[in-house]
């Protein structure tokens, strides 16, 4: 008997009945947009991660952009940031006119090097995006002393740590603004969407200007106060925000649950190095679940990985690789960046992924790296 080939995705929603009633019960009343529901998400966000103020965004990258605004930073303004993230972190800098100064990468946590930070310090600087790669801890507490030190502005990117720790305080809230992203692949999802958080009363005002085309929450509907986008979310898109966040601890401890299954298989394969989940503070809320492989097989062992069903990523692509950003940085060499990226797999890693597809996935991982 011939058996079917498994298909198993690199992420996938974890979505119940609450948060399909939820979305419903939307669309059943009369405010799709600026209801109630965005209001709630935003405050029962604010007290998850135990922040004075939350505002709702209609993405990661609108969040971005709207921090970066908030904080005065304009064209001709240096940003620093690495280039081991998603595109968007580079591109919001870009969207603003401003300069993206990437810098290498430590290799304990993959985040911003301290040691490289001083060197990428001029004049023009004007704040520091800080990316906590796969929901795990930057040395966020050192970067943020170099940059006080230099009167510079510091953003978390956050948006691949929502419910993640450091020193017991949640990640996007030790910098003055955090942005968090809920894209489906990511710990909880609104479909798109993004949340900015602060303890920062002006800055809340500036966001919530900058989300609604400039339009002040207070005033009339049609003054417009200063510069803005509509980058609102929907009251659809925090109805189920709001549902997926109710239940954040469980989907959490069924994120650690499969890293433990995970880390039980590869440990033994010294092909493969692990991440190490017991350096993230009060438990996991991973984003991905990326092994290193050595340089010379990744490629290979991905490719084979995907015709095998098994959806894998080379996660991340450094974004001064990308053609886009080569041809305005064509010297530009980060080498540590470069050598963990080629090392990189992303595994599949979602809250329902099932004990036997771990341990085929695990099999073929062991078969390939041979
Ligand atoms: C580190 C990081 N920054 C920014 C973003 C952008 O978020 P969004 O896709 O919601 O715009 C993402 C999302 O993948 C991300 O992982």
């Amino acid at each position: 008997m011939k058996h079917s080939m498994k298909s198993i995705p690199l992420a996938k929603p974890e979505i119940n009945q609450d948060d399909i009633d939820a979305v419903t019960q939307v669309l059943q009343s009369s405010h799709l947009s600026r209801g109630p529901k965005v209001d709630q998400f935003e405050q029962a966000f604010s007290q998850a991660v135990d922040s004075s103020y939350a505002c709702a965004v209609s993405s990661g990258t609108a969040g971005l952009i709207i921090a970066l605004q908030a904080l005065g930073v304009k064209a001709g303004d240096e940003v620093i940031t690495p280039s081991f993230t998603v595109p968007a972190t580079v591109n919001s800098i870009v969207a603003i006119g401003a300069i993206p100064v990437m810098v290498d990468i430590e290799s304990e946590t993959y985040g911003i090097d301290p040691n490289v930070l001083l060197q990428a310090i001029t004049s023009k600087t004007k704040a520091i995006i800080i990316v906590h790669v796969f929901g795990k801890s930057a040395k966020a507490k050192i970067i943020i002393d170099i940059a006080k030190q230099h009167q510079l502005k510091v953003i978390e990117d956050a948006c691949e740590a929502v419910g993640n720790r450091y020193e017991n305080q949640a990640l996007g809230t030790l910098a003055d603004i955090g942005v968090f992203a809920f894209y489906p692949n990511k710990q909880i999802t609104t479909g798109e969407g993004g949340m900015l958080v602060t303890d920062n009363p002006d800055l809340l005002h500036k966001f919530q200007l900058l989300r609604n085309h400039g339009r002040s929450m207070n005033g009339d509907l049609y003054d417009q106060v200063g510069f803005g986008w509509n980058f609102r979310l929907s009251d659809i898109n925090a109805a189920l925000g709001l549902s997926q966040l109710a239940r954040i601890e469980k989907i959490k401890a069924q994120r650690q649950k499969i890293e433990k299954q995970y880390q039980n298989y590869l440990d033994q394969n010294n092909e493969i190095t692990c991440p190490k989940f017991s350096s993230c503070e009060n438990g996991s809320a991973w984003f991905v679940y990326v092994v290193k492989i050595k340089e010379y097989n990744r490629d290979e062992v991905f490719n084979a990985m995907n015709q095998s069903g098994i959806q894998c990523g080379r996660y991340f692509a450094p974004v001064h690789l990308q053609p886009f950003y080569r041809q305005k940085y064509p010297n530009l060499n980060l080498n540590n960046t470069e050598k963990i990226a080629a090392q990189c797999l992303a595994l599949p890693f979602f809250a329902d992924l099932k004990a036997e597809n771990i341990e085929y996935i695990c099999d073929k991982l062991h078969k390939y790296t041979k």
